[in-house]
């Protein structure tokens, strides 16, 4: 891992308010590959800048903090009941292209000022804060990565994936520093329970009015690549009708994949990018890469949604005279959280004298891969106008006041034996 400087910026410790949690996120907000926006992609200096300034943070809320072969940061403190397991907290530190500043960091930022103002109080269970590094799957054709490796549920054929340069994920995780050979899994035995904070991403707590929610279950998600083949020639001299063209083909399959969803209620569809090639004004596009990212709360919708897109889109390749490919890279099914997490959470909202709402999340987020480990628990915070994905994601520090008592509680009031087998 490039070695980047650190500092926490004062001498003073931190209290680890919700003012002081908002200015850390902008402070992570200034690891961008790009000054002006926030890009922040996997296994990048960027990426190393953030792990710098988040190692500094876990080690003043007095972690331990050891960075694993998947460069997730994990940052512990012991039990003080010796021999119980630990409880996981945790969300990632990358971000899509032009992201906004709480995606992922926030959860990761409220976790240590959990574990810093709980320094001092007695817990019957170990702690461990994850920052996991690729949630948003961006950089490389996979994602979770991170939290699949935690899991023991990492496949090493994605270490063969490559970025838009051509990089592997295996050499991307050897010049950053990390041993791809070495990835350790979470022994089920040694955890409890997975407890994410993430901003809502969806419009729902605004519109009710409230500050925080309790997630019942995460939509189930797949992504594929698509490849369309047809054939490049001169934009002048072939005639239409002897045309082979693949953007004209990947067009009516955008279409056609926005039909199919808006046709079947709770499915959505979004093809995020297209690759054309050669990519000249003057030539026929002879090839487009696109992706299919597909998503559904009943598993069963979203499977008969993409045989059918499937169908569509193999129908408009042979009409089009172009051969299509499809690459499944990504397919998690709905999720849910854990009914005895959802109501410790709720109990906490309570007891902050606010009415527990409940709600599911459209957006895929660590926890998906975290619950073959353990059970899993969500709490949402409300973002302006449900805007994610964008520069102008935003939350207020009052929200996040309120996320904090309501975790603090949680944490205060979790008992690790309700999760033991017997
Ligand atoms: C991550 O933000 C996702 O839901 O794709
Ligand atoms: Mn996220
Ligand atoms: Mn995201």
């Amino acid at each position: 891992m490039p070695s980047v400087e650190h500092g926490t910026g004062t001498s003073m410790p931190t209290p680890w308010t919700a003012p002081d949690i908002l200015e850390k996120l902008d402070r992570l907000a200034t690891c961008t590959e790009k000054a002006g926006e926030i890009s922040r992609l996997f296994l990048t200096p960027e990426h190393a800048q953030a792990l710098s300034l988040v190692r500094g943070w876990m080690q003043e809320a007095g972690l331990e903090t050891r960075l694993d072969a998947s460069a997730t940061l994990a940052g512990t403190r012991p039990s003080d009941r010796p021999g119980m397991p630990r409880l996981l907290i945790g969300s990632h530190i990358d971000t899509v292209r032009g992201a906004g500043r709480y995606d992922g960091c926030l959860g990761v930022i409220m976790a240590i000022a959990l574990a810093a103002r709980l320094r001092d109080a007695e817990l019957p269970y170990a702690l461990e804060i994850r920052a996991f590094g690729d949630e948003e799957g961006v950089r490389f054709p996979v994602t979770l990565t991170g939290a699949h490796a935690t899991a023991g549920t990492f496949d090493p054929a994605w270490l063969g994936a490559a970025d838009d340069d051509g990089i592997t994920l295996g050499e991307a995780f050897e010049s950053f520093g990390t041993d791809p050979g070495n990835l350790a899994r979470c022994k089920p035995a040694d955890v409890f329970a997975y407890l994410e904070i993430h901003i809502e991403q969806g419009p729902v707590l605004e519109a009710a009015n409230l500050p925080v929610g309790v997630v019942t279950a995460i939509n189930g998600a797949a992504r594929w690549e698509l490849t369309i083949t047809g054939r490049a020639g001169h934009a002048g001299t072939v005639p239409m009708a002897q045309r082979r063209d693949a953007l004209v083909a990947a067009s009516a399959m955008v279409l056609a994949a926005r039909r199919i969803a808006i046709e079947r209620p709770d499915v959505v569809a979004t093809i995020g990018r297209l690759v054309v090639s050669p990519g000249a004004a003057n030539v026929i596009p002879g090839e487009c890469i696109l992706t299919l990212d597909l998503r559904a709360p009943e598993d069963a919708a979203r499977s008969a949604a993409a045989r059918e897109i499937l169908a569509a889109f193999q129908h408009i390749a042979a009409e089009n005279r172009t051969s299509l490919s499809a690459q499944l890279l990504h397919d998690a099914p709905a999720t849910a959280c854990d009914p005895r997490l959802q109501s410790r959470l709720a109990a906490s909202i309570a007891a902050a004298g606010l009415p527990a709402l409940h709600l599911p999340s459209g957006a895929g987020h660590d926890a998906m891969a975290i619950a073959s480990l353990c059970p899993i628990g969500m709490l949402f915070v409300r973002c302006a106008g449900g805007i994610s994905h964008h520069p102008d994601e935003s939350v207020t520090v009052d929200d996040v006041a309120t996320a904090l008592d309501v975790m603090l509680h949680t944490l205060q009031n979790l008992d690790p034996t309700a999760f033991l087998s017997p």
